[in-house]
């Protein structure tokens, strides 16, 4: 059954507290929804203590009114399930529901979310108070959504209480069957740790020296199990009693600890919470890439941004607000990115708590607060915006985030280097894709890529044979796959493949690593490709070219001469591999070279301020041009297109003939045109502007 969010236009809102106010101000607070433009509002997230005041005893009359005065105001609900924080009458009863540190310390209640995910007490309690809250409000006309709980994982992603021992054993047992298995499979010959029996085993609490590599990444991937079976069991409340509902649980962004894959599976519509940095210039590169995931989790289907902060947020040691402007300009690319709506943390400025300081769509001034300025601007543009819903992204590039080899590759301690990440290389990468104007795509193994013109696999630390295969298929049929350094090196147990890296991937790249060769702290490396000196750094690699041509060397060091960039052709595709993490700009030239060898166009002018996205609905298609630079752009604007959200002043004069729009620094232009046409930039950044 096929549930989808019911809302006329763009979602626009925010997380609303109303426990935290008075009644009346609720009155105020839907007078200023409606005037900011606000049509979806998230309730109830971390109201269980309120709702269910005393164990079993419910009082729903509150959160009744509040829902009453929003559906009155035309503003739908986004209803959450309001399991995401224990009331303190749980804890102190059952204190055994509160999670535990892995060197033992039980955290205490006090702040939010103080529960083991694996607890079946707490999971009793949550999925009753799901179902009273579906019972109850499952039929009411302004519920349009189902929220469950709230980020998970967020603040405890890891538990090492005694039912979560009990849990993990649980889930060893349906993994491995015997006892025997598991040894093989963990190499407990090594160091003295043979099990008799799986009760003898714990969760990797803090041990004398490094814990047995394989029962952490197990332990990794129970824990994403644990909370996804916790939401998968909320989830099956809510289908029993409102089967037509959709549901979601909001995502944080590319976080290590969940597969949102597998969570995206369980759920209807995909939400995210995106905070990049405002004092962090490379931020919207990378909340880029987040976004890149949100539209790979469900196959490209449209999104929900359910939050992000209407300027600083609370929760950094340095909280930056966002210039004018910056705001507007995140929102626009959450939407280029496929999201069809705009959400906040939160609509009310808190006058208490920890959040008291992150900034709200009606800040602690109230109407006259810049924020609140600046997201009524917002909220009456997307107005203008509905044709856009259902629109999608499409790539000549894709990314491949495997959660498996990024845990695998996570352990802290006993790998070559400790500095190589998954996300680090996998942002390194996407910022080189994304400063040539290229869209990328996140796509999971199990996903068909026959679309992708390039497939890149930033790192592939722990590489079936299966996933070795599909590569090599893809590769075949016509694609181009590039993969980074330390990938094909153990296999799903952690164990180092027989000849060592690159393991099942050798035929396909025709090479063979030697020795992995970290370059130490604070020092760099250099390779030289077709002339070109660039930069590599953390770590590169002694290997040989055996059936692959050496397309960079290494230039310095132990390595001089030796081979740093392969590639081989395979079938009617490419394969390349590159043997160290390279500094940004030889990257990025190592990127477009093998874009324009497989067809790939990069945009004149693109760069790290300069974004262009396309969606493509099914009559016209819309680009999104968002100019982040101090320089106002000219932009192309195809005859017969419509400009749908611009500057005022520059819109003027451009008809149904088109013509050239003046982007402001800061500016945002979306343009409503037919499928065959392509709005570029004309040439560099024009004009100085002061922002
Ligand atoms: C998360 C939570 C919200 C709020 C914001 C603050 O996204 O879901 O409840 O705490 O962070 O940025």
């Amino acid at each position: 059954m096929t549930r989808t969010l019911k809302l006329d236009g763009i979602a626009f809102g925010g997380d609303y507290n109303p426990e935290q106010w008075p009644r009346e101000v609720w009155e105020e607070d839907v007078r200023l929804m409606r005037k900011a433009g606000v049509n979806f509002i998230t309730v109830s997230v971390f109201s269980w203590p309120l709702l269910e005041p005393e164990e079993g005893r419910f009082d729903f009359g509150w959160l009744d009114d509040v829902i009453e005065l929003l559906h009155g105001a035309g503003i739908a609900v986004d209803l959450a399930t309001a399991t995401a924080t224990p009331p303190a009458w749980l804890i102190r009863k059952y204190p055994q529901i509160l999670p535990v540190t892995a060197d033992g310390t039980q955290l205490e209640f006090g702040s939010r979310q103080a529960y083991c995910f694996s607890s079946p007490l707490f999971r009793e309690y949550a999925l009753r108070l799901t179902r009273a809250m579906a019972e109850r409000y499952g039929k009411h006309p302004a519920v349009r959504l189902w929220h469950v709980s709230n980020e998970y994982g967020d603040h405890v992603s890891r538990c090492w209480c005694p039912a979560s021992a009990i849990a993990f054993r649980a889930w060893l047992r349906a993994k491995y069957a015997s006892i025997q298995t598991l040894n093989d499979s963990w190499g407990t010959s090594c160091w003295g740790q043979h099990y008799l029996d799986f009760d003898a085993i714990e969760p990797p609490r803090e041990s004398t020296g490094p814990v047995n590599s394989t029962q952490r990444l197990d332990f990794e991937r129970f824990s994403s199990d644990a909370m996804l079976e916790l939401f998968r069991s909320e989830v099956a409340v809510l289908r029993d009693v409102t089967p037509e509902l959709p549901v979601t649980t909001n995502f944080m962004s590319i976080l290590h600890d969940l597969d949102y894959f597998a969570f995206a599976d369980a759920e209807d519509l995909v939400t995210d919470d995106a905070y990049p940095d405002p004092a962090d210039p490379g931020a919207h590169v990378d909340a880029s890439l987040n976004y890149a995931l949100m539209r790979g989790a469900k196959g490209g289907a449209p999104w929900l941004l359910l939050e992000q902060s209407a300027s600083a947020v609370s929760w950094r040691d340095v909280n930056v607000p966002k210039a004018p402007g910056v705001m507007r300009l995140d929102s626009y690319q959450a939407l280029a990115h496929g999201a069809d709506g705009v959400m906040y943390f939160q609509w009310r400025a808190a006058r208490f708590g920890p959040e008291k300081f992150h900034a709200a769509i009606l800040g602690h001034r109230g109407e006259a607060s810049r924020t609140f300025q600046e997201c009524s601007r917002l909220g009456a543009e997307l107005r203008q915006l509905g044709a856009l819903k259902g629109s999608r992204v499409t790539a000549d590039v894709a990314m491949l985030c495997d959660w498996d080899s990024n845990w695998a590759l996570a352990a802290p301690n006993s790998l070559p280097t400790n500095r190589i990440s998954w996300i680090g290389q996998a942002r390194a990468w996407h910022r080189a894709a994304f400063n040539l104007g290229v869209t990328v795509d996140l796509v999971r193994a199990a996903a068909d890529w026959s679309a992708y013109k390039v497939l890149l696999v930033p790192n592939l630390y722990l590489a079936t044979e299966a996933l070795a295969a599909q590569l090599a298929a893809y590769t075949a049929a016509g694609g181009t796959v590039v993969i980074g350094p330390f990938s094909g090196v153990v296999d799903e147990n952690d164990h180092v493949h027989p000849g060592g890296a690159p393991g099942p991937l050798r035929p396909l790249l025709g090479i063979e690593v030697d020795e992995v060769w970290p370059v130490p702290d604070g020092e760099t490396g250099a390779v030289q490709m077709e002339g070109v000196p660039c930069g590599i750094h953390t770590v590169s690699e002694w290997l040989d070219a055996i059936d692959a041509r050496t397309v960079a060397t290494y230039t310095n060091g132990e390595l001089n001469g030796r081979p740093a960039v392969t590639m081989r052709h395979h079938g009617r595709g490419s394969a390349w591999y590159l043997s160290a993490c390279f500094e940004d700009a030889g990257l990025q030239a190592l990127v477009r070279q093998i874009f324009a060898h497989s067809g790939v166009l990069v945009r004149v002018g693109a760069g790290p301020d300069i974004e262009i996205v396309v969606r493509r609905g099914r009559r016209t298609a819309f680009t999104f041009v968002l100019n982040r630079s101090a320089m106002a752009l000219d932009v192309s604007v195809p005859a017969g297109a419509a400009v749908l959200v611009g500057d005022g002043r520059s819109a003027a004069g451009i008809g149904s003939a088109g013509g050239t729009y003046l982007l402001p620094a800061r500016g945002v232009l979306v343009i409503e045109h037919a499928h065959e046409d392509t709005v570029h930039l004309l040439g560099e950044p024009a004009q100085l502007q002061s922002v």
